[in-house]
């Protein structure tokens, strides 16, 4: 199986050097790094029973979930945000009234280019081209590299899939450096694949040696990077990322915020390193989260086979007409950009001031807040929903007793002041 062969029967057993223990419960295919030194025996991935091992009289009880593949079976349901218009049904607001400062979306909206492509478009009911040349070609000229080492998918979200289903066997291991965009665990887990948390330093920065030493004992095929990083907005530096290059292992890195960080996009460099994969995404840069647009930059040696395995497709006409004709007019998606950025600024200092908050510097657009002072954060978004101002809580451990809020516009950022100053 795979590059490890760690599975015997219905069992799979590992003997790391390094203690490996289950992260989440509702989880059971991630296991996470400590630094202890004690070896120990970690039982992963559940004993199953073949269909066709069921004896004959028992087949009538069968139940539909019974055909379901195993791992699927123990599998939570990714938590995603609730749709708008449910939303507003239950907060009792019209959509246009709810402050949303939860996901990460661009509040300024597409540029008018993008109304007009959309209503203008001619063929919705042909297949779109499966290769997105148009847009492709437009990428090419936006990014500086060619189109042959590009990809576009539905969402930077469909490319974690891909690259994970043309990687992975069931039964190998990533590397995800949590915390962080928990699509790249929940995608493992759905491809069967066994997930090695090596959590970040206090300051949110990578453990490079850890992840060395992980890579050596382990064998991981490939590890999830996100600069600037889901949820503080922390970016990783040349440095770090040539560590990490020059390990026998896959980096894909995620670049879906790369547009507030100030930093250049290293979609160029995977001309030069065989490893590496660049994600990047059309959702934040230009709002068109709705419409569902990501792309890729890859070395020549791996695009070809995620043009072979991908659905034919997988980008809508609607998408890519959106997407060229956002391209179209980068003068708008600056001016955004920009007004995000002193935004971004503001509402730092202004969370700063609030003395339950505890923010945190960040590159990207929104900010992770400690909340402190006794207050509990779930509470605290609950509180602020009641008031049409959702931000994001978070269910896991580590992240508890955080916030993240997303960087809206300077009137946004006005009402969710006035709530949180009602709390103090
Ligand atoms: C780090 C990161 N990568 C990828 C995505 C998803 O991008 P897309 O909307 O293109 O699927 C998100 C969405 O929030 C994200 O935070």
């Amino acid at each position: 199986m795979g590059v490890i062969d760690i599975c015997k029967g219905s069992t799979c057993l590992i003997k790391p050097q390094i203690k490996l223990t289950f992260g989440h419960s509702d989880r059971p295919n991630c296991c996470s790094f400590e630094r202890s030194q004690k070896s120990s025996w970690v039982s992963c991935m559940a004993s199953t029973v073949p269909l066709n091992d069921v004896k004959e009289g028992q087949k009538q009880h069968l139940t539909g979930d019974s055909f379901i593949r195993p791992h699927l079976r123990k599998l939570s349901p990714y938590q995603s945000i609730l749709p708008f218009e449910v939303l507003s049904t239950r907060l009792g607001r019209k959509p246009e009234d709810i402050i949303k400062l939860d996901a990460n979306e661009n509040p300024y909206g597409p540029p008018p280019e993008v109304f007009e492509a959309l209503g203008a478009m001619k063929f919705p009911y042909i297949y779109p081209d499966p290769e997105s040349r148009r847009l492709r070609a437009a990428l090419a000229e936006d990014s500086g590299l060619e189109d042959k080492y590009i990809l576009v998918g539905c969402g930077a979200d469909e490319l974690i899939d891909l690259i994970m289903r043309c990687v992975l066997e069931p039964g190998d291991k990533i590397v995800d450096c949590p915390p962080t965009f928990t699509m790249y665990e929940f995608d493992a887990a759905v491809n069967g694949a066994l997930v090695i948390k090596v959590p970040r330093k206090s300051d949110f920065s990578l453990d490079v040696e850890m992840i060395a030493k992980v890579v050596e004992q382990e064998k991981p095929k490939c590890i999830f990077l996100t600069s600037p990083n889901n949820p503080d907005g922390s970016v990783i530096h040349d440095d770090a990322l040539l560590k990490i290059l020059h390990l026998p292992i896959l980096v894909v890195l995620d670049e879906a915020y790369i547009e507030f960080s100030g930093m250049d996009s290293r979609m160029q460099w995977v001309k030069n390193h065989e490893n590496l994969i660049i994600l990047r995404t059309f959702s934040k840069r230009a709002a068109l989260a709705g419409l569902r647009v990501g792309y890729g930059a890859f070395p020549l040696s791996i695009i070809e086979y995620l043009w072979r395995a991908k659905q034919p497709y997988n980008v809508s006409v609607a998408a890519e007409v959106s997407a060229c004709a956002a391209l179209s007019n980068p003068t708008y998606l600056e001016t955004v950009k920009v007004a995000l950025l002193q935004e971004r600024e503001r509402l730092f200092n202004l969370l700063e001031k609030v003395p339950f908050l505890n923010p945190y510097p960040s590159h990207s657009n929104f900010i992770l807040c400690e909340v402190t002072g006794g207050k509990d954060a779930k509470k605290l978004k609950e509180d602020l929903s009641k008031m049409g101002v959702m931000i994001r809580h978070y269910n896991n451990k580590e992240l508890s007793g955080y916030v993240r809020v997303s960087v809206g516009k300077p009137e946004q950022t006005d009402v969710l002041m006035n709530c949180l100053n009602t709390m103090s």
